[in-house]
């Protein structure tokens, strides 16, 4: 199969189109011809190991896998001898455990427990939104945003913003959206209350305090946004920070048991991924695609998610299109 290889750590021009063997599921796994992906900022991390200390998790001097790629959609081509919900040529979506081989590739082979049937009426590439709302859904769940609270999503435009005003929408939050004046109607129509355009005024003189202040992009500091919250408001970051300070943070609100500022990373898959289908076929969750490319110009994807600019997601198409045409939407 056609796979985009990555053998070392560097820069998009590392990553090579090659022939690679075709996986063969183990026993509770689903092979996928994958129809879908995505070049999202956790594959570039990857890509770079940066920071650094990812290296320990995913080998020290080279990548352990050498096919990324953490959102699928696609047929499942064979199932393992366990997997009793999926049958070859069911339509189905989720994501990729970061320790096998990826969806940058013609076939992947995963847990059937990390994906489940496509929802109704949606394309492939309308379902590789897993990455952003995995940990958007991670924030959500640990700041357990309630119906009534009120929360400030900094970033708001990104793949993990636009997952979070969605889901806070759909928690019952009242949710203000910051971004700049080029996606100002989009968060609007992703049912942001209230949206302040950072290029046009200073979000930190709004007027208004918050239960949450979120930072989606990694821009921003707690001590920035301190006013912006409540007496007992949390500060939630996605990122370490400028200099690495929402680490510390973290560390001091542990030490003060304070739970001010909050880190929250996803952790298991399960149940994750059907959870996310239920908020798309209620209307409640919808892809942001920015830019769609085939798998052969992976590497111009990756660059354009590099500069940090991405509206949503980057679609890697990797099925051929008249292939894609022939699957009953
Ligand atoms: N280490 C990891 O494995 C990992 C994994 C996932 C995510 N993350 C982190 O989580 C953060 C968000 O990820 P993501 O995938 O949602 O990012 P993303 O999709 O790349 O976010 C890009 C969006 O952020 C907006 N933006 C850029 N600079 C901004 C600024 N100064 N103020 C406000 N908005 C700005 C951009 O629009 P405008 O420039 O027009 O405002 C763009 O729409 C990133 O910091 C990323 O590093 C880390």
């Amino acid at each position: 199969m056609k796979a985009a290889v990555v053998t070392r750590y560097g820069s998009p021009d590392v990553v090579k189109i090659l022939d690679a063997p075709k996986p063969t599921p183990e026993s509770g796994e689903v092979l996928i011809r994958v129809h879908a992906a995505t070049v999202n900022r956790t594959d570039c991390a990857e890509l770079r190991a940066h920071p650094f200390f990812m290296r320990f998790f995913q080998g020290l001097l080279r990548p352990q896998r050498t096919i990324f790629g953490l959102d699928v959609a696609g047929v499942v081509e064979a199932v393992g001898a366990e997997v009793v919900a999926y049958k070859p040529g069911d339509r189905v979506f989720g994501m990729c455990p970061s320790r096998r081989n990826g969806a940058h590739a013609e076939y992947v082979s995963v847990p059937g427990r990390s994906i489940a049937a496509m929802p109704e009426g949606a394309r492939f590439e309308e379902a590789v939104v897993c990455e952003g709302a995995f940990y958007a859904n991670a924030v959500l769940r640990r700041i357990d945003l309630k119906p009534g609270h009120t929360i400030l999503i900094y970033g708001a435009s990104g793949a993990i913003g636009t997952a979070l005003v969605q889901l806070a929408k759909s928690s019952g939050a009242t949710v203000t959206a910051v971004v700049a004046t080029r996606n100002v109607k989009l968060v609007q129509t992703l049912g942001a209350d209230r949206v302040v355009d950072y290029t046009a005024e200073d979000f930190t003189h709004i007027g208004e305090t918050f239960d949450f202040v979120v930072d989606a992009v990694g821009k921003i500091s707690f001590f920035r946004c301190r006013r912006l919250l409540k007496p007992d408001g949390i500060f939630a970051a996605t990122d370490l920070g400028p200099w690495g300070q929402n680490l510390m943070l973290v560390m001091w609100s542990l030490i003060t048991r304070n739970n001010r500022v909050v880190i929250p990373t996803p952790r298991r898959i399960d149940g994750f991924v059907g959870f996310l289908k239920s908020r798309m076929e209620a209307g409640e969750f919808r892809a942001i695609i920015d830019r769609k490319y085939p798998l052969a110009a992976i590497a111009d994807a990756y660059r354009y998610v590099e500069t940090g600019q991405k509206v949503g997601i980057v679609v890697i198409n990797v099925a051929e299109a008249d292939e894609r045409a022939q699957v009953a939407y």
